[in-house]
């Protein structure tokens, strides 16, 4: 809206605007006749200014005529669909009854205060919040559309948001899916009976990490991950890097005290209901206080893993980061050791890569992004026992799980949720469904979305506009 304003202002009187300017060169040209009134001959000096200054009035005046013609063209108003809904969406959002200059944040923004609240379901609300709230109903609509021949990563992506909307089979299930996987990764010792003898004998930090990595995408204690080169854009390498998610949002919440009290205590109250749950489901004792020692220790575990990690200021510099080197020379100079076993980088990437058929030697250029991470992570874990590091390692795991099972289960998250985002309901299923499904798959929503035509109005590359053909939605 202003450079609409200034613009009417120059249309309007465009004379104004070449009036001074005309008459300032006009009487900068009257003080020389004067002057050289006095000299019978003119110097060559003289000469030269005054071609200069009749150069510097042509050009002045060349520039005032193209100035004032270029903000002639420009006057035209954008009057498109778009422009007229975001010229009255700023309107609208905008609390013109209120002086500027008594309050202005309330001129700007007072109209949208007044029209939204925040909806329980969520911490926050924006303009942001509605884009993403009307790309959730565009992928519903994409997921719950049925093509015959498309692709079969999009028929996995369909029946994912099926099975994840399928409430009544979800709850028939309980907690099973879960219960089922946790032999995959090795067991929660906190959640079953003789774990030392069925797990612990056999137990390998590397196994554990790796298992979790590869086959359920829970990254702990050391996030290995393949990534493009940062100095080189057209190739691929190892990274290894430090936990990037803890269970509380923040390594700032694990001074659990002020703010953090709450969010930490619901963290643990948390951990301890899925812990008895369980148990219950598969028909162990429930000690309540075993049960907390144990949970006390996970947590205390976990604020020195938050401790140890570099804070984000440390991690400004992108130089820093990378170093670049030999998988053996992290072997030689990065010791992680659990229970006096020390930490074997090769053997653990080559479980991650082995399930891919690919061999990685020692000589393997890898990128550590983290040194200082595992310099300090090592002394941390030699304060606990491998039994300490599973039932951390797998509770992120579970926590991740729980979202997905029975109300039961899901219960057990709410005044977690509510001490860290202040939320007291949860989204409609659906649209949980659809956030999850394209978090968990989301090169292919994207894809597809885009192929549909529908992503805030993408042009496609191709020149074909496929807007409304079904068809669209082919591979
Ligand atoms: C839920 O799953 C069950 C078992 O697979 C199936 O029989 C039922 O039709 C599904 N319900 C819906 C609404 O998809
Ligand atoms: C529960 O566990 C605690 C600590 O491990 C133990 O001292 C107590 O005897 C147990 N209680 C029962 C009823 O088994
Ligand atoms: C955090 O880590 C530093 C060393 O990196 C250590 O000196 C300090 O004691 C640790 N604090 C806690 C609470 O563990
Ligand atoms: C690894 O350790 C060796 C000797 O122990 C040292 O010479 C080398 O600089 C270290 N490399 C890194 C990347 O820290």
């Amino acid at each position: 809206m202003p450079i609409y304003i200034i613009d009417r202002k120059f249309s309007e009187t465009p004379g104004e605007s070449l009036q001074p300017a005309a008459e300032g060169v006009l009487s900068m040209a009257e003080t020389v006749p004067p002057k050289s009134a006095k000299k019978p001959r003119w110097t060559s000096l003289e000469i030269g200014l005054l071609t200069v200054v009749s150069l510097l009035f042509i050009v002045i005046v060349a520039l005032i005529v193209l100035f004032a013609t270029q903000r002639t063209d420009s006057d035209a108003v954008c009057t498109t669909a778009d422009c007229t809904q975001s010229a009255s969406r700023l309107i609208e959002n905008m609390d013109a009854n209120v002086d500027p200059c008594d309050n202005f944040y309330q001129y700007a923004c007072g109209g949208w205060l007044k029209k939204n609240i925040i909806p329980e379901t969520s911490s926050r609300y924006s303009t942001f919040d509605i884009l993403r709230d009307e790309l959730e109903v565009v992928l519903k609509d994409v997921l719950e559309r049925t093509v015959e021949g498309e692709a079969s990563a999009l028929t996995k992506a369909k029946t994912l948001y099926r099975s994840c909307t399928n409430e009544s089979q979800i709850e028939k299930r309980g907690g099973a899916p879960l219960l089922d996987m946790l032999p995959n990764v090795f067991e929660w010792p906190i959640a079953t009976d003789n774990w030392e003898t069925d797990y612990g004998n056999t137990w390998k930090l590397e196994d554990a990490i790796a298992r979790l990595n590869e086959k359920y995408g829970t990254h702990v204690l050391v996030n290995f991950f393949i990534g493009t080169d940062d100095k080189d854009s057209n190739s691929h390498i190892i990274h290894f890097d430090q936990q990037t998610s803890l269970g509380l949002l923040s390594r700032d919440y694990y001074t659990c005290t002020g703010p953090y009290a709450e969010p930490c205590r619901a963290y643990e109250q948390f951990m301890i209901d899925v812990a008895k749950l369980i148990r219950t489901d598969r028909s162990l004792v429930v000690n309540e206080t075993q049960i907390r020692e144990e949970v006390t220790r996970v947590i205390e575990l976990e604020k020195e893993i938050a401790n140890a990690t570099d804070t984000p200021e440390d991690r400004n510099n992108p130089v820093l980061l990378y170093n670049n080197m030999e998988l053996g020379v992290l072997n030689a100079n990065f010791s992680l050791e659990v229970d006096t076993k020390v930490f074997d980088w090769s053997y653990f990437t080559r479980k991650i890569m082995g399930t891919v058929g690919v061999t990685v030697p020692d000589t393997e250029r890898v990128i550590n992004y983290a040194p200082n991470y595992y310099r300090r992570l090592n002394p941390v874990l030699a304060k606990y026992t491998k039994r300490d590091l599973q039932n951390y390692m797998v509770w992120r795991f579970v926590m991740n799980m729980v979202v997905g099972l029975s109300r039961q289960y899901r219960d057990t998250r709410k005044a977690f949720r509510k001490a860290l985002y202040g939320t007291t309901s949860e989204a409609a299923v659906w649209r949980q469904c659809a956030i999850y499904v394209n978090n968990n798959m989301d090169n292919r929503c994207g894809k597809t979305v885009r192929r549909g035509g529908l992503l805030w109005g993408e042009q496609r590359t191709d020149g074909r506009d496929d807007l409304c053909d079904p068809g669209g939605v082919h591979q």
